[in-house]
């Protein structure tokens, strides 16, 4: 087994990504990228996952990928350290889904709470599965429920841990840095690694999940401020909004309600603005924006965010003047991100060429596991060597 640090994590291309993805996952992987700590570096477009759930859909999946690709290029993904590659063209990752399948009970998928959170999401009926209370009940309270997701649940999205574990394992990755919401994933990853070294042979390496390390990071909430950012809700700032679309949604982003008067206190804790503060300021921002709080009225002279806060308790600190502040210091982020793709956008047969290498590199990678596995599994028939033994062994045995 490898000793190498080796990271795998990926997004479904479902949609442009947006800062929740950001600040959850993407800064991450440029620091760990560029940390230099790790042997290999695998980034994995999962179209194949995103069309588990949307199997009626494939186009929006295959406009999507060049997104993806586009926003992780732009954040800094850099193909000289990171792999990028699109999952479907890994034939080799659905033969290890093939044999997971059998390590993995229906039951346990039941239990994941992420599959069933997302279930509810898209309002899959459990029928035929729903043993359980939450799943079966599930149909009832999905906002995006299409009539086709009421008949049931695709087998394919049942089943889609054991897809994952598979793409992790392909790749020996010791590390998986992603959301909270994929904590589930990878325990369930790590149990059918578990099981599958015991019953066959020590191949497979387990992984450790690697969390955002700041609280506001863990789940950035929507601009409405609602728990989640997500397309359907319409409340996300893309990373390629431009300038006016950014200063637009932050004006009509959600506050303090009960911060009526700017004279009046006002709440910090499940305010947005200062959630998406917490997320993406930093020290030398009260320096370089501090025109910010310079108002006609009042003024203000600020050193940290914590004695921002604190004004904003005691009153007299306006949501204008901290919108205002929060503009300055996401542009501070966004603006060289939107530059980038802006070049790679013009350059489209590059970014196609990146995909495509990441892609071939990471085939070999996985059919080397596959092999591996087959082998454990002592279904390597026709293998070198193999076929000579076989023969021998089957020929004794009718002699
Ligand atoms: N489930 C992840 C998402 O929703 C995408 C994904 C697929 C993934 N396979 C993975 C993430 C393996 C980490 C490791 O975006």
């Amino acid at each position: 087994m490898s000793k190498e640090k080796i990271i795998l994590t990926g997004d479904r291309p479902t949609g442009r990504l947006h800062i929740g993805h950001y600040v959850g996952s993407l800064r991450r992987r440029v620091e760990l990228q560029d940390s230099g700590e790790f042997d290999k570096i695998f980034i994995m477009i999962a179209d194949a996952q995103a069309l588990t759930d949307n199997a009626d859909n494939p186009e929006k999946v295959r406009q999507n990928i060049i997104e993806v690709a586009l926003d992780y290029l732009s954040v800094g993904l850099d193909p000289a350290k990171s792999n990028l590659f699109i999952q479907s063209q890994i034939s080799e990752l659905t033969e290890l889904t093939f044999f997971y399948n059998n390590l993995v009970t229906v039951q346990r998928l039941q239990r994941n709470p992420t599959v069933k959170a997302e279930m509810a999401l898209r309002g899959f009926s459990g029928a035929g599965v729903g043993t359980d209370a939450d799943a079966a009940g599930a149909g009832t309270s999905g906002s995006a429920a299409s009539a086709d997701n009421k008949a049931g649940i695709p087998v394919g999205f049942f089943c889609y841990p054991i897809s994952q574990a598979a793409d992790i394992t392909a790749f020996n990755a010791t590390v998986v840095p992603v959301g909270e919401d994929q904590e589930p994933m990878i325990e369930q990853t790590r149990e059918i690694v578990r099981k599958f070294n015991s019953t066959y042979a020590p191949v497979l390496v387990e992984p450790e999940i690697l969390l955002p390390d700041n609280a506001s990071c863990m789940r950035l909430p929507g601009t409405d401020g609602k728990a989640k950012m997500s397309k359907s809700l319409g409340n996300c700032i893309y990373l390629s909004d431009d300038s006016d679309t950014v200063r637009e949604k932050i004006r009509g982003m959600f506050t303090d309600p009960g911060h009526l008067q700017v004279s009046d206190p006002g709440k910090v804790e499940g305010n947005t603005v200062f959630t998406y503060l917490d997320a993406f300021c930093k020290p030398e921002h009260f320096e370089k924006f501090a025109s910010c709080f310079v108002g006609k009225k009042v003024s203000f002279s600020f050193a940290s965010l914590d004695e921002m806060k604190a004004q904003y308790r005691a009153g007299g600190l306006g949501d204008v003047m901290c919108k205002n502040f929060l503009f300055a210091v996401l542009e501070d982020t966004l603006a060289p991100i939107r530059e980038r793709r802006a070049k790679f956008e013009k350059d489209i047969p590059y970014v196609y060429e990146v995909l495509r290498k990441g892609t071939e590199a990471a085939r070999a990678v996985a059919s080397e596991t596959l092999a591996a596995v087959k082998r454990a599994m002592k279904i390597n028939y026709f293998d070198p060597g193999v076929l000579d033994e076989l023969i021998a062994e089957q020929s004794e045995k009718y002699r």
